[in-house]
């Protein structure tokens, strides 16, 4: 069957002009969201999530600009629309989550006001109905006595049960796309695990599409459908999941997993991918991660183009796929 494609990003730059000069956050990017599907971003701190996920819903203040490319929301490009039209999306078609709760929530109105009213304006509820949904919503993202929790303000609430809020108000314009930054960062553990799982089921529920946005590729890796790995503002790698983390192409990629703390390896692949993200003030000719690189070499691929490496898994290199396989074969 073919799937429903609900966000076709193509070519996608974002530049901030600053004093010292240019920096080109988001460098070329292009990729898809279909209907009901999770894409999890993934990379290093300022490799340019963010930037995209401002991006997608023109949230770019100055000194940053779009510079070019294409935001399809169902065929319609969101660049080439009024402020007016877009108001009309954002929070509405499509909503988004940011790392701390409390930037997305107003401390001096109640939770139920906060609910009630992206109901009233953009989902056409009266009053009195939008009360009783909000009740729904805030019970749907598991929060006990919705009826009491309802005439709360924000500061009453723990920092987990702020962004279950935060979520149920993003929820209540029934959005066609979620775009969650770092949603669970600043929560413990045990929290991050129950909203992430939350999530998830509400997405499968609404039949929801989903950006999330995480530098922690464990967290990506349990929730999203398909991943997009990015580095200095450029995607080095984007594909299926199961592909994307059991044959991983580039590198970089194969760097992020063989980091992650997972307690039954061997403690010689607990390895931190070495060096620095290079300055986006001066960022390396071609691959920007060659310079950290094991493998580069002089056979490197000179632009940062993705190629095909199977169906449905894309690369701008495939040395690691290359040397892990032939590691492979060494041992067996
Ligand atoms: N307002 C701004 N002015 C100048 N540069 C900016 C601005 N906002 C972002 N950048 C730059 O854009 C690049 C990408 O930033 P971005 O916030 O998207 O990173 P990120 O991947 O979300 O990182 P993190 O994991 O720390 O949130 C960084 O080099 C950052 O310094
Ligand atoms: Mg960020």
């Amino acid at each position: 069957m073919q799937k429903e494609k609900i966000l076709e990003v193509n070519n996608l730059k974002t530049y901030f002009y600053t004093r010292e000069g240019v920096v080109k956050s988001v460098n070329g990017v292009s990729f898809e969201v279909n209907k009901g599907e999770i894409l999890g971003i993934v990379g290093e701190s300022g490799a340019g999530k963010s930037v995209t996920g401002f991006s997608l819903l023109r949230l770019i203040e100055e000194p940053g600009e779009i510079v070019s490319g294409e935001v399809k929301f169902k065929g319609q490009d969101l660049l080439k629309m009024s402020e007016k039209e877009m108001n009309k999306i954002r929070g509405n078609k499509i909503s988004m989550i940011f790392q701390d709760p409390m930037t997305s929530l107003n401390p001096v109105l109640t939770v139920g006001r906060q609910i009630t009213e992206v109901l009233i304006f953009h989902q056409n509820y009266s009053r009195k109905d939008a009360r009783r949904r909000a009740v729904e919503l805030l019970e749907m993202v598991g929060i006990s006595s919705p009826e009491k929790r309802i005439d709360h303000y924000p500061s009453q609430l723990s920092g987990g049960m702020r962004q279950r809020v935060v979520i149920a108000i993003a929820l209540a314009s029934n959005p066609e796309i979620l775009i969650a930054d770092e949603p669970t960062t600043a929560l413990d553990v045990t929290i991050q695990a129950q909203i992430i799982g939350l999530m998830k089921n509400l997405i499968d529920k609404f039949n929801t599409s989903m950006i999330i946005i995480s530098h922690d590729l464990a967290l990506i890796s349990e929730i999203a459908d398909k991943i997009m790995v990015m580095y200095a503002g450029d995607i080095i790698e984007y594909g299926d999941k199961g592909k994307l983390i059991s044959e991983p192409a580039h590198p970089y990629t194969q760097g992020l997993i063989d980091s992650l703390p997972v307690l039954e390896r061997d403690q010689k692949r607990l390895n931190q991918i070495k060096g620095l993200m290079p300055s986006p003030l001066d960022l390396p000719e071609g691959c920007k991660f060659k310079p950290r690189c094991d493998y580069a070499g002089d056979d490197c691929p000179e632009g940062t183009e993705l190629f095909e490496v199977s169906k449905a898994h894309f690369a701008t290199c495939r040395k690691a796929q290359f040397f892990s396989k032939k590691l492979m074969r060494g041992v067996g």
